[in-house]
This record gives C-alpha cells, sequence and structure tokens, in this order.
C-alpha cells in the first residue's frame, strides 16, 4: 500500500519540481503542496496503527503507534497522547465526510477499553484510576516497565475529547444506545481520573518536567465541560465534571505571567516558560463559534496571541537556530519546543510549526464568525508586527481595515506552513524534527504519527474546515476570581468498560515490594527482577521490571525496582542481567522466594517488604558491542 503512495507522489514531486523553474505564485505552489501532502500525511498516520498497518507489523487492531522507527530513538510503542491526538484527527475527518476511516474510530475505542484496565508502572485500574496516567504501553497493548517520566495526566483528558466527539456524532445520528452503553463507560473513566487528579503533578507533554502543564490543564478543562454536556444528553451523571470551574480558574491564574503562558508550573524547570505547548493547548481547544474572551483561551484569545508573540520571537535567533536567519518579523520560522531544548540538539519539529500556522488560521475564522476584531494593550504587540499600523481598538466587518489586517495574518500563517514545505523530503515524509542547520534535513523518528496528523489538522484548517463545537453556547462566566478557591478532588469511580471489550477486572489489593539486589556490573549492563507472578511479567524477560542503579556506589553495588504486587502471593522470583548489545541473557543460578505482605485499604503505594539480596551467578562482561562502532 505504501509503495504505491510512494511512487504516486514522487511522480508528483517530479511535476512540482518542473513547474519551479519557471516563475509561479508561492500560494498556488503552496496549494498544490497542501493538497498533496495532506492525502499523504492521512495515509502516513493510517500506516502506523494496528492491525494492517504496512509501517507497524504487530501492533494490535486499534493501537496507534508513534513511529515505525524502533532504534533512535526507539517510538515503537503506543502513547495516550499521540494516539488521541490521532484518533481526533481521524474522528474529524471521518465526520467531515471520509466515512470508511469509522473502523480505525471502532479498533481505537475497543483497543483503549482493555487499555485502561492494563496493570502498570503508574499503578492499577482499580479502585483507584492511577494506572490510567500510564504514557505508554507495547503495541501489543501489554504494559512498558522501563523507567520513563510518569505518569502523565493529558492522555486521558484527550482521549475523552475524541471518543465524546464520536459520541456526539452517534447521538446526532441515531446511535444514542450506543454511545450510552458501548463508549461512556470508557469516557466515564477518564472523566473520573481528570477530576482526581487535575490538582496534582504529573509529566509534561514532552515527558520531561514533573509539575502542572498549561497544555494538560486546558485539555482537562475541555473534557470536563463537553463531559457534562454528553453525560446530559446520555442521561447519566458524571464524576468529576464537577471540577470544571476549578480547573478553569486555575487556567486562568495560574499560568499567565502578564506577557505569556508560562509553560510548566509547580516545578522551577529553569526556562523561561515560553513552549510550544501553549499553542498546540489552544488548537487542541478550538471552536469557531466560541468567543475570544472564552474561559478555554482559545486562538484568538488577547493572551494567547500575546503569548503566540513570545513564543515566536524566542525562536527568531539565527545563533540558535540558523535556517531562521533573516526572516523578516512578519514571516513565520521554524519553530520547535523551547528554546532550552536539547533533545537530538534542539530543532525545529514539523508538528509544531505546523500549529503556527493552524493556530492563526483558527484565529482568522473566528473573527470572521464574530464580524469583529478587537485589538487591546495585551495584543497589540502581536498585530503591529504583522500589521504596522494596528491600533487597540475594535475593528467591525464593514470597515477595510478588517479584511487587511485579516488577511495579513492569513499571509502569515500560510508563511509558516509554507517552511513546512521548504523542509519536507519530497516523498512527502514526515520524520519529528528538521535539522536547526541548513539544509534542515530530516531529525529523530521518522514517519511521526503525530506529525502527519498535525499536518491533516493544519490543511483542514486551511481550506475552511472546522470540528465540531463543544463551547457551550452560553457558557456561564462567573467573575473572574482574585484567587482560586482550594481544590478538594473527588474520588473517581472506575469501573472496566466491558461492553467496549474491556476485561472484568475486579480490585486487587496491592503492596508495594522494594526489591533491592547486590550485583557488580560493567557500564551498559542492566539488571532486572523477573518471577513467576503476572506481577514479574510471568518469567518473560521481555516483561520483567528494569531495576534502576541510580543508589549504585563503590562500596554498594545497588540496583533497585518498587513494584506493586498482589497481596497474600507466595512468588518464586531471580535477577536477570542483560548487556546492551543483544547478547544473551545471564540468569541467576537460584529462584528466590518471597510472600507479598498484606496491603493497606488507602492504595498509597507506600513499601511494605524490602528484599536485601546478593547476585547468585556468573557475571557478565564488558558491555562494549563488539565489531560496532555506534551504541
Ligand atoms: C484489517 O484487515 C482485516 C482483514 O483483511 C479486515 O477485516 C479489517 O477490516 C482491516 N482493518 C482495518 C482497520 O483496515
Ligand atoms: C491546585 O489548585 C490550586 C488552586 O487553583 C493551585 O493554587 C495549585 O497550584 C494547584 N496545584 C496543582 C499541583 O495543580
Ligand atoms: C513529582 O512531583 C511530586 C511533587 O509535586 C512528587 O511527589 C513526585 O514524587 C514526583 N514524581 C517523580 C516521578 O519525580
Ligand atoms: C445520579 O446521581 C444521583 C445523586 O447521587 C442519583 O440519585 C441518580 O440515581 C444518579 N443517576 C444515574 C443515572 O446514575
Ligand atoms: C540566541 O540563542 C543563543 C544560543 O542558544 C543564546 O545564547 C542567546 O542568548 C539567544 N539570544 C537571545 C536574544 O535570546
Ligand atoms: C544537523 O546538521 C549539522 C550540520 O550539518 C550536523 O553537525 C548535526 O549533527 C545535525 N544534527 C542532527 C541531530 O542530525
Ligand atoms: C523519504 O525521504 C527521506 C529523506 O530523503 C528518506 O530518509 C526516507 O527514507 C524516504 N522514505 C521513503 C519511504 O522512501
Ligand atoms: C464481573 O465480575 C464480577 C465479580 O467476579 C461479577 O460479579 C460480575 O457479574 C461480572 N460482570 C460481568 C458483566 O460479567
Ligand atoms: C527458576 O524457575 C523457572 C520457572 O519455573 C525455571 O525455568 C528456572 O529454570 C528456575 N531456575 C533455577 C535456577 O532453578
Ligand atoms: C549488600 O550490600 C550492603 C552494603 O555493602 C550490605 O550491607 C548487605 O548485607 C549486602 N546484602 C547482601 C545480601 O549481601
Amino acid at each position: 500500500m505504501t509503495g504505491l503512495v510512494f511512487k504516486a507522489i514522487a511522480s508528483l514531486a517530479a511535476v512540482a519540481t518542473v513547474g519551479t523553474a519557471s516563475v509561479i505564485d508561492p500560494r498556488s505552489s503552496l496549494n498544490a503542496f497542501i493538497q498533496k501532502q495532506r492525502a499523504v500525511s492521512l495515509q502516513g498516520a493510517l500506516s502506523n496503527i494496528g492491525p494492517n498497518g504496512s509501517q507497524v507489523p504487530g501492533a494490535g487492531a486499534g493501537y496507534i503507534v508513534a513511529s515505525p522507527s524502533t532504534t533512535n530513538p526507539d517510538y515503537f510503542y503506543t502513547w495516550t497522547r499521540d494516539g488521541a491526538l490521532t484518533m481526533k484527527m481521524i474522528v474529524d475527518e471521518f465526520i467531515l465526510g471520509k466515512k470508511d476511516l469509522q473502523i480505525y474510530i471502532e479498533d481505537y475505542l475497543h483497543a483503549q477499553a482493555a487499555l485502561q484496565t492494563i496493570t502498570n508502572p503508574s499503578g492499577t485500574f482499580l479502585p483507584s484510576g492511577t494506572g490510567l496516567g500510564e504514557p505508554k504501553y507495547k503495541v501489543d497493548g501489554t504494559r512498558y516497565n522501563g523507567a520513563w517520566g510518569r505518569p502523565q495526566r493529558d492522555g486521558p483528558a484527550l482521549r475523552a475529547i475524541a471518543l465524546i466527539t464520536y459520541s456526539n456524532w452517534l447521538v446526532a445520528h441515531g446511535q444514542k444506545a450506543r454511545a450510552k452503553t458501548v463508549i461512556w463507560p470508557i469516557i466515564s473513566n477518564d472523566l473520573s481520573y481528570i477530576g482526581q487528579y487535575w490538582n496534582s503533578t504529573g509529566f509534561d507533554l514532552w515527558e520531561e518536567v514533573n509539575g502542572s502543564s498549561f497544555f494538560t490543564t486546558q485539555n482537562q478543562y475541555r473534557a470536563l465541560v463537553e463531559g457534562t454536556h454528553l453525560a446530559t444528553a446520555l442521561g447519566v451523571n458524571c464524576t468529576g465534571c464537577d471540577q470544571a470551574s476549578d480547573v478553569q480558574c486555575f487556567l486562568q491564574q495560574a499560568y499567565w505571567n502578564g506577557e505569556y503562558f508560562v509553560a510548566n508550573i509547580n516545578i522551577d524547570t529553569g526556562r523561561t516558560g515560553k513552549d510550544a505547548n501553549s499553542i498546540l493547548g489552544p488548537i487542541s481547544v478550538f471552536d469557531i463559534n466560541a468567543k475570544c474572551d472564552d474561559l478555554s483561551i482559545q486562538p484568538c484569545n488577547s493572551r494567547g496571541l500575546s503569548n503566540f508573540k513570545a513564543l515566536i520571537d524566542s525562536f527568531r535567533n539565527a545563533t540558535l537556530y540558523p535556517i531562521n536567519k533573516d526572516i523578516a518579523k512578519d514571516k513565520g520560522i521554524a519553530v520547535g519546543r523551547y528554546t532550552e531544548d536539547v533533545y537530538f540538539g534542539g530543532n525545529p519539529w514539523y508538528l509544531i510549526t505546523a500549529a503556527a500556522a493552524e493556530y492563526l488560521y483558527d484565529a482568522v475564522a473566528q473573527w470572521k464568525v464574530q464580524g469583529s476584531l478587537i485589538i487591546d494593550e495585551t495584543s497589540i504587540a502581536f498585530f503591529k508586527d504583522i500589521y504596522p499600523s494596528a491600533q487597540a481598538k475594535t475593528y467591525k466587518r464593514t470597515t477595510p481595515e478588517f479584511s487587511r489586517i485579516l488577511s495579513a495574518i492569513t499571509a502569515y500563517a500560510d508563511s509558516f506552513a509554507a517552511v513546512v514545505q521548504q523542509y519536507t523530503p519530497q516523498n512527502g515524509s514526515l520524520s519529528e524534527q528538521f535539522n536547526r542547520t541548513a539544509p534542515g534535513a530530516p531529525v529523530s523518528a521518522r514517519d511521526l504519527t503525530w506529525s502527519y496528523a498535525a499536518f491533516v489538522t493544519m490543511a483542514e484548517r486551511r481550506a475552511g474546515q472546522f470540528p465540531p463545537s463543544w463551547v457551550p453556547a452560553d457558557p456561564h462566566h462567573p467573575p473572574r476570581a482574585e484567587q482560586c478557591a482550594p481544590a478538594s478532588p473527588p474520588k473517581g469511580v472506575y469501573v472496566p468498560a466491558i461492553a467496549a471489550g474491556a476485561p472484568n477486572v475486579t480490585a486487587t489489593c496491592t503492596s508495594t515490594v522494594l526489591f533491592q539486589v547486590n550485583a557488580s556490573t560493567y557500564y551498559g549492563e542492566n539488571v532486572y527482577v523477573a518471577g513467576s507472578s503476572t506481577d514479574l511479567g510471568a518469567w518473560d524477560l521481555g516483561n520483567a521490571w528494569p531495576l534502576d542503579a541510580t543508589g549504585y556506589t563503590a562500596e554498594r553495588p545497588l540496583w533497585t525496582g518498587r513494584v506493586a504486587m498482589t497481596a497474600g502471593e507466595t512468588v518464586t522470583y531471580a535477577y536477570a542481567r542483560m548487556e546492551d548489545c543483544d547478547q544473551e541473557p545471564i540468569w541467576e543460578t537460584v529462584n528466590r522466594t518471597l510472600v507479598v505482605p498484606a496491603c493497606n485499604e488507602a492504595d498509597s503505594g507506600e513499601i511494605r517488604l524490602e528484599t536485601d539480596d546478593q547476585w547468585t551467578g556468573p557475571l557478565g562482561s564488558s558491555g562494549e558491542c563488539p565489531g560496532s562502532g555506534t551504541g
């Protein structure tokens, strides 16, 4: 399937190359590129979805793989966030008319119903939903035990948003009963999780910072508001939805610093806080019919526009991004995550540069619907860069300036899309990043599903296609509080979504065991604990727990791991060591036994048993991979 697609692109690309020899209108070149690349991008995303995706053999039905790349970096996993954002794009495309996409939505919701119940390093599904914060799973829907930035609390919100959008469509098309009995139970778990944990810290969308994240809070707010309305339509209760106004207050008060939204708070990141986080959030909650002062912080929001300028200007730095050298301030540039980024050297991302264009198309569409454009002291600096004679006042639709300003912003949006065009390879393949240094070659994971999804949504907006509205027509706007009241999040209600295919799991009482083993290792060797229970991977090293060497010293070669285990079980276990060059694993020559102590009801994660073990078995050899220059 992919082979055919790429052949078709190659011939189109050849035409485009011939075309550039004569003088052509850059906008028509951009039109042609976007039309072609939109189709490539939709197919690129679908090719990364199991069970039939040509790029992802082995992925289960409905599991959206982040990228086919298995080394440097290994993204061959399914992330709840990336998957949900991709599924939202697919649901929107389905509603816009691509009815053959429905099978992907159905596969996804069945897969997610099962995934919700999987015990993982973030916790369990029952009794307290902690497992829903797990950011990523293996592509067959089993847990990933490796060290990671967890929990991440945006995943349940984004998944709820995608499934609510689909459920609203079902309700409007005579399938309310199905939405209620099959899909609502999945959504309800996610809304319970948001209600219970929105006021707890977690890792941000870039998986680096453990704090409160603007993107996460904004999506949580949308999910709770939409969830309230869907619950009413279906005649069910929503546990957690009553937190919407507290979340809204937090979103409004906590992140804004007078110029931009500080992306991560309740943590000292040592960064400026200007982060693409805060433009990805507004496009995720975009509603064409919402007012610019809606409390959800829409793209046309004055603070949002000031924030947009602050973020983009931070990348107008030729020392940081040489490919942005000498680009005028009314023209789009290549945009990355945040200027202090060092991942793969710190480069612009396709999905973020496309998001900058999408953001501006969204704002223009909103002003057109509203028939007026209010420029105020907060947003004036944004407008002056693009339309120097802009003033802080209201421009009505009937004035010539209204259309001139909107045309200027549309051209500005197009210039970001043109940057994506400039750095997209001829075959249309979108990686995660492109090099900040000319010629701007693709960097990091190839064929990133999120890059493709972001391109499609940007192309929709440019084509005047908008997702369904979600902001209530008459939103109740309480006066802005001086200070948010202290929150008291309720405990959620978690029930496996059996009608959608979840296994009928029941609450198990778990106790946390701290495994500790003295094991001298070479650099490059890792130590795992495996054992007879499912908690310990049933002797499958691929599902065993990697131990952490943070406490390893010359005096004590300590490897440790915390594992939540079913209380009362008698378990046989052993340690194994693995080097990093695919050598055979080395197992201990003894099997050990422990009895997991009784748990406490509170699900607190407190350690109930510590082992004190000494590695017993052969030692490893130097981890340097023979005959290989790279790691
Ligand atoms: C995957 O392939 C099977 C067998 O041809 C088919 O029944 C199923 O509908 C396909 N699923 C998707 C999502 O294309
Ligand atoms: C919890 O909510 C309060 C009130 O909005 C806020 O001040 C605090 O920073 C929040 N903490 C977290 C971790 O969300
Ligand atoms: C994240 O921060 C909270 C405090 O806000 C802390 O309790 C928790 O242990 C941290 N988690 C990790 C994995 O560092
Ligand atoms: C919703 O909650 C109310 C109050 O707890 C309860 O009386 C009612 O039965 C619930 N409705 C449903 C559909 O569960
Ligand atoms: C531009 O980027 C360089 C390299 O990261 C940095 O040292 C410098 O401070 C930046 N300049 C401005 C004005 O932010
Ligand atoms: C980006 O390009 C520069 C210059 O060619 C090169 O030195 C660097 O390694 C590239 N970065 C990555 C991550 O490929
Ligand atoms: C597409 O082009 C890029 C950059 O030239 C290349 O790395 C990649 O392998 C190509 N992909 C396919 C499927 O041909
Ligand atoms: C799920 O399991 C519980 C306890 O074993 C049982 O009571 C309940 O009927 C089961 N539910 C379904 C739908 O099978
Ligand atoms: C430990 O138990 C496993 C599973 O029964 C078995 O495969 C393995 O050989 C045992 N190891 C030793 C050293 O007895
Ligand atoms: C592991 O090392 C520590 C520190 O040297 C020591 O106190 C402890 O007894 C050792 N454990 C075993 C089982 O040998």
